[in-house]
This record gives structure tokens, C-alpha cells and sequence, in this order.
């Protein structure tokens, strides 16, 4: 029917272990650059922190159950390296290994396939004090963990996601400080983006070594660059900042070469090799999007590029229609169908996993405890509207992951953006199912968008 998804397609949402797991101290995890980041003072909103999140930790099979009620059929969560290999490197711990296991096994016997993401952020701290993603041995670290990985949870995964979004650790993480480990410095940047490069590609071999039939890929947050204003500045500016953000990943990884404009920065850190061995077969190019990004020149910025604020756009957002999610960003969903297209027509027609894509809204709680979400549901149509039309028009995307499952830590913002299609108390941590989770229930059942929702 001409308005259905693929037959095989897969449904599911998405989440990160630091955002929702909480026990962040319970059987022998050990800290991450997050548990760091959070306690100390200044850098999260209101100062809070994961320590408990959501404490998907000790509710996994509850939320695993929620899932299985709307027949999503996949879910993609982060490992907490802390919790497998609590030093970065060297012995690893039963107890974590068993805590994934256990929700793997709760997954399957409901149908749900795992999506596995082996890095979203959480890097051990340990590590992160040997210079962390700046520290070239990092690179086969990584990769001894990917294995480790695959030897436990590879007789019943058959997706891994190397990292969730390196362009945004990195930049955020080394260039303006407002993620962990915080720092800014553009000389760990560059060093970094190559290292993580490198990681992905040595990870990439040592897992498809010990099992040739899993699928790999990394995902990236790709989102199409646009100028704030018509000035030559921030035309310059935007071409830059599309490299930073847009290409520094994806061109080493998916086309074997880094973009021109990155190249002299990165030299010295390419050894013999390394662009071999970053440029593999991927089976994926995983994508997360949300909006596309106006640019500005801002020569006070390391970059000398960055996003505009909203308040700083001369001509305002495309004019009086414009309208935001609750993160402020713009809701534009041809800029989710063109994305796709680029990776399509620019990337060699790759199989395209959506990871992420989702929207934060107040969401109150009505009197009789509903959660009528209808500005979430409004977006999915929308940005659903896109995907379908992508997949018409030839590209080969195989899933859509919603951010998020449910409510949870939102990184520097803490606890007040609200992405998930379930509800969560922060204080009673009370799972209420918002209005989207059963607009999800029937997008999974007739397989096409319920517009009548
Ligand atoms: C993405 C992150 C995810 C979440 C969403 C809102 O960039 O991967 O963890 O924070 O944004």
C-alpha cells in the first residue's frame, strides 16, 4: 500500500545509559567523565545530575514491558563502559557484563531486537585522566572494549553503533566546553576527531573478526548548515562549521578521505594506515536529527563559526510561522527529508538507520492524569511525513528510533526537557504513558502514519 513503512522496517526508541540507568556507584561501576561533570558545581542546570536518572537500572523490565505493550520491535540503548570494564582498560566485571545481558534477554523475549550503542559519552574517568579521546592510545583501547563487548553480547546482537554522535563530544566536549570532560581547546579537538575516527575504524575490524554477521555503523547528528544572514562572514562561516559538524566523521568513515577544509588541522595526527583503516564496509550509517542549524561567524568562538541564537536572527525564523520545541529549535521537516537525501546521494546510497529524532515539550499533567502530548504527536507526523517521502524517493532507511523512551536527564540541562512518549515523575519515578505512546502504538500496528491520531 502506497502508504505503508517497509515490511521489515524497525520501530523502536531510543535512549543513553548516563541519561536514564542511574546506580551510577552500584555493582562495581566505577565513575565516567559524566558522574564528574555533573558534581561539579556550575555546569548543569540547577547542578543536578544522573545519579539516579530514571533508574532504568532497577526498572528495566517494566519499561522493556511498556515497549513490548505498542509492539515497537527494536530498541537502541548505550552500554555504560564504567559498568563492563570499570578502569576503561584491562578486567572486566561480571556484574555490569550481567546487567546488560539481563536486559538483552528481557528484550528478546519480547521481540524487541537491541540496537547497541557502545559509546554515548559516558567515558571512564580513568581514562579521561590518561588525556582521554585526545590520547592516541585511546584508539586501541576502544577497540580491546568493542571486543569485549561482541565476546558477551554478540551470540544475540546483531546491531552496534560504535559512537553516538562524535562530532557533538567532541565540539561540546573539547571546543566550548559546555558537555564533559568541559574543556576548550582546539588542539585536543583535532587530536580527537582523528583518534575517534581511528577508533571506530580498528573497533570496526577487531568486531567483525570475531563475528563477520553483525551489522556496524556509527551514528552521526547530521543536520544541513544554513547562513544566520546573507553576509560573506557568515557564508564562510557556515561552510566551516558544515565541515566541523556535518562532515568530519562521516567523510573519513563513509568516504575514505577527510573534507579539505579540515585536512591541514588533522595531518599531523594521520599516521600510516589510519585512512585505511578508519574507511570500512560499514553495514550502516546511523543518523540523528533535529533541526537544521543557522550559522553565524563569531570570531570569539574557537571555530570562528557556531550556531545563531534565536534572538540574534535579523529576519527572525523564516518569518511569522515559524515554531520551536521547547529546546528552541525549529521545526522543519524537509530539512529531515534532505538530510537523508545527502546521505543518500553523497554517501554512496547507504542503508540509513534513524537513531534519534524526537521533540521536548512542557507536557503537563492534566487533572484526570493524562498527558496530551498533541505538539509531539504533531511533530512525528511531520517528520514521519518526511521519512516516507525519503524512502519513495530511493533512499534506503531500514528504522526510526523516537527520542526518547521516556523522560530523563537531558546532559547540561538537567531534568527539564521532556523528550519521551512516557512520562516520568522525577520523584516518584512513576512511568505514565503520554498521548504519543499510543500514537506510536498505532503507527507500529497499521505500519503507516496515523494522520486521524
Ligand atoms: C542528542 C543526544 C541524546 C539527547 C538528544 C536530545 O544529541 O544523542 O542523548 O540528548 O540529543
Amino acid at each position: 500500500m502506497k502508504n505503508k513503512f517497509p515490511n521489515d522496517f524497525f520501530w523502536g526508541t531510543a535512549t543513553a545509559s548516563y541519561q536514564i540507568e542511574g546506580a551510577t556507584d552500584k555493582d562495581g561501576k566505577s565513575k565516567s567523565i559524566w558522574d564528574t561533570f555533573t558534581h561539579t558545581p556550575g555546569k548543569v542546570k540547577n547542578n543536578e545530575n544522573g545519579d539516579t536518572a530514571v533508574d532504568h537500572y532497577h526498572r528495566y523490565e517494566e519499561d522493556i514491558e511498556l515497549m513490548a505493550n505498542i509492539n515497537l520491535n527494536s530498541y537502541r540503548f548505550s552500554l555504560a563502559w564504567t559498568r563492563i570494564i570499570p578502569e576503561g582498560i584491562g578486567k572486566i566485571n561480571p556484574k555490569g557484563v550481567d546487567f546488560y545481558s539481563r536486559l538483552i534477554d528481557k528484550c528478546l523475549e519480547k521481540n524487541i531486537e537491541p540496537f547497541i550503542t557502545l559509546y554515548h559519552w559516558d567515558l571512564p574517568q580513568s581514562l579521561q585522566d590518561k588525556g582521554g579521546w585526545a590520547n592516541r592510545d585511546i584508539t586501541n583501547i576502544f577497540s580491546d572494549y568493542s571486543e569485549a563487548i561482541v565476546k558477551n553480547f554478540g551470540d544475540r546482537c546483531n546491531h552496534f553503533i560504535t559512537f553516538n554522535e562524535p562530532q557533538v563530544f567532541t565540539i561540546h566536549g573539547y571546543v566550548d566546553g559546555y558537555m564533559a570532560p568541559g574543556y576548550k581547546d582546539l588542539e585536543k579537538y583535532f587530536a580527537s576527531i582523528h583518534n575517534v575516527n581511528v577508533a571506530h575504524g580498528k573497533a570496526f575490524q577487531a568486531m567483525k573478526s570475531l563475528n563477520n554477521n553483525i551489522k556496524i555503523g556509527c551514528t552521526l547528528n547530521m543536520a544541513p548548515c544554513i547562513p544566520a544572514t546573507k553576509s560573506s562572514e557568515d557564508l564562510h562561516a557556515t561552510k566551516l562549521f558544515d565541515t566541523y559538524w556535518n562532515r568530519s566523521f562521516a567523510d573519513p568513515m563513509y568516504l575514505g578521505r577527510y573534507p579539505e577544509l579540515l585536512i591541514d588541522d588533522v595531518s599531523k595526527h594521520i599516521q600510516q594506515d589510519d585512512m585505511k583503516n578508519i574507511f570500512q564496509k560499514n553495514d550502516f550509517i546511523g543518523l540523528n536529527h533535529y533541526q537544521h542549524i543557522r550559522i553565524k561567524a563569531d570570531n570569539k568562538s574557537l571555530l570562528k563559526a557556531r550556531g545563531a541564537f534565536n534572538d540574534e536572527l535579523p529576519f527572525g525564523l523564516d518569518g511569522k510561522d515559524a515554531k520551536l520545541t521547547l529546546m528552541g529549535w525549529e521545526i522543519v521537516p524537509d530539512a529531515y527529508y534532505d538530510q537523508i537525501m545527502d546521505l543518500k546521494n553523497n554517501y554512496g546510497n547507504p542503508n540509513i538507520y534513524l537513531t534519534e529524532n524526537g521533540a521536548a515539550y512542557p507536557d503537563l499533567i492534566e487533572k484526570n492524569g493524562e498527558i496530551n502530548d498533541t505538539d509531539r504527536i504533531d511533530y512525528f507526523k511531520k517528520y514521519l511525513s518526511a521519512v516516507k517521502k525519503s524512502i519513495d524517493d530511493g533512499a534506503k532507511v531500514k528504522s526510526y528510533f523516537a527520542w526518547t523512551f521516556m523522560d530523563n536527564f537531558e546532559w547540561a540541562l538537567g531534568f527539564e526537557k521532556r523528550f519521551g512518549i512516557v512520562h516520568v515523575d522525577f520523584k516518584t519515578l512513576k512511568r505514565t504513558p503520554k498521548k504519543s505512546y499510543y500514537f506510536f502504538k498505532k503507527l507500529v500496528e497499521q505500519n503507516s502514519i496515523p494522520f486521524d491520531f
